[in-house]
């Protein structure tokens, strides 16, 4: 099997198993058929280079502000210097009445699911929780990026309440000392007491027989934590952990450069990572417990793509894809306000949700000149210089790392196969 359909029988698993999971526990047949709606409007957009839709799925940057200063972080870390966001970006946020607002238009778009990420900490904004109940009260799968040492057993009872569906915990570590290394105002006693409450989240779902909010734990591979990747997958399954995610540091050049992994560093992970099932299997038996291994051929394919030496993870792959589909799936709302068409696209926003609504940028010009260039994908073309996170670097774009490549290959695989029968049920589909 090619890495490219391992990694869409990845992605596609685990789309599949999320949308089978909501549906069964939270979905009623009318979100249901929404669902499958909104499905058939993205396809035939994309068939017929039109819009006729909103996103799959939305990332919301709640806040821009970070209790942390994780060593590799694009914004946060101690070694970006001048590089670093600036303190009054730093200090941005959604208001809440924005926020509120973006869920109503979100969910009259039809947004499937709603991802909060950063810029910052979300739990560092001040009404996370308000905001939670009313993405649930829409029954929109919420999911999110969080560092995790703001939570205590008030808060953790709190995301069980609200059935939040999943969290992915920026660990990077699996023990005590990697973890403090890689957070320097942070230390290894942080490590632990967030260990006690990912048991302590196992301990009252269980009692309460619920298995939301899923845990998974979150890898960003540097030298300083490349051979504690074993460990990792142990505390994982110690832990009880739903998933593990791996993925290679995306580096500033000359600022978090020196945390980005050599030839042998990634030779070793490499093994490793190949070694894993053996390990897996065997703990699989011990805990009795499965351990969904998220991006694993994505993360295989990375460590070895020619130009990895540069830290470019994606050039191979991204030039067997005729399209990119972001702009169909995907938006990006940053803390400022302004509205991203893919994971790398922050140096040509499209609009600001504090001076349009976001039904007009997404359906407004500068959207639709995201989709003009993806849809005919020329990776040559000047207007992908503008792709990627690091803003003093002109001609960057798409090949460093695609943070949407997993969905795009997922999307591309089920467009190529559609027969004529089943195009004329997503017309219907798209109507109806
Ligand atoms: C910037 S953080 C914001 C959300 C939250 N504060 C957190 O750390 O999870 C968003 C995601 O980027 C990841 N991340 C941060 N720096 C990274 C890097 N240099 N390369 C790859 N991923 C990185 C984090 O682990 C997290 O999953
Ligand atoms: S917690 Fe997230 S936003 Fe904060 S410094 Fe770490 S990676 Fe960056
Ligand atoms: S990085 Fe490039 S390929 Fe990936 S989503 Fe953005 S525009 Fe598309």
């Amino acid at each position: 099997m090619t890495y490219k359909n391992k990694i869409l029988q990845t992605t596609n698993k685990y789309f599949l198993e999320n949308s089978k999971k909501t549906k069964r526990k939270t979905y009623n047949m009318k979100n249901k058929i929404k669902s499958l709606k909104q499905q058939a409007k993205i396809a035939q957009g994309i068939l017929d280079k039109k819009v006729y839709t909103g996103p799959w799925s939305v990332q919301i940057d709640l806040t821009n502000k970070c209790n942390n200063d994780c060593i590799a972080c694009w914004c946060h870390s101690p070694l970006l210097g001048d590089k670093a966001m600036k303190p009054e970006i730093k200090k941005k946020f959604l208001t809440y009445e924005t926020v509120i607002k973006l869920i109503d238009d979100l969910d009259e778009l039809g947004v499937k699911d709603i991802y909060f990420t950063g810029g910052g900490e979300p739990f560092m904004h001040p009404r996370i929780f308000d905001i939670m109940k009313h993405i649930k009260s829409k029954a929109i799968h919420l999911d999110m990026s969080t560092n995790f040492t703001l939570i205590n057993e008030k808060i953790a009872d709190q995301l069980i309440e609200l059935h939040v569906d999943h969290m992915n915990l920026s660990l990077w570590s699996a023990t005590p000392k990697t973890y403090a290394k890689q957070h320097p105002n942070k230390n290894k006693n942080t490590f632990r007491r967030m260990e006690e409450m990912i048991e302590y989240i196992n301990k009252r779902k269980k009692e309460k027989k619920l298995l939301k909010p899923e845990l998974g734990m979150y890898n960003v591979i540097t030298i300083h934590n490349y051979e504690e990747v074993n460990k990792m997958i142990d505390f994982a399954f110690k832990h009880r952990m739903h998933d593990i995610d791996f993925t290679p540091v995306d580096t500033v050049p000359d600022r978090t450069g020196i945390l980005k992994l050599n030839k042998k560093h990634r030779k070793i992970i490499t093994d490793k990572i190949n070694a894993m099932p053996k390990q897996i299997e065997a703990l699989e038996k011990t805990y009795n417990h499965k351990l969904e291994f998220r991006n694993h051929h994505s993360f295989l394919r990375r460590m070895q793509n020619p130009d990895a030496d540069s830290a470019n993870y994606d050039s191979d792959i991204l030039d067997s894809l005729p399209s990119c589909y972001a702009g169909w799936t995907f938006a990006r709302v940053l803390a400022t306000g302004e509205v991203n068409s893919c994971l790398k696209s922050f140096k040509i926003p499209v609009g600001n949700i504090y001076e349009q609504s976001f039904k007009d940028i997404w359906f407004g010009k500068k959207q639709r000149c995201f989709r003009k260039h993806t849809i005919d994908y020329d990776k040559n073309n000047p207007y992908f210089d503008n792709i990627g996170n690091d803003r003093s670097i002109k001609k960057q774009g798409c090949y460093k790392c695609c943070d949407n490549l997993g969905f795009n290959l997922l999307v591309h695989e089920k467009i190529s196969k559609l027969n004529p029968v089943k195009k004329q049920l997503l017309k219907i589909g798209r109507v109806i």
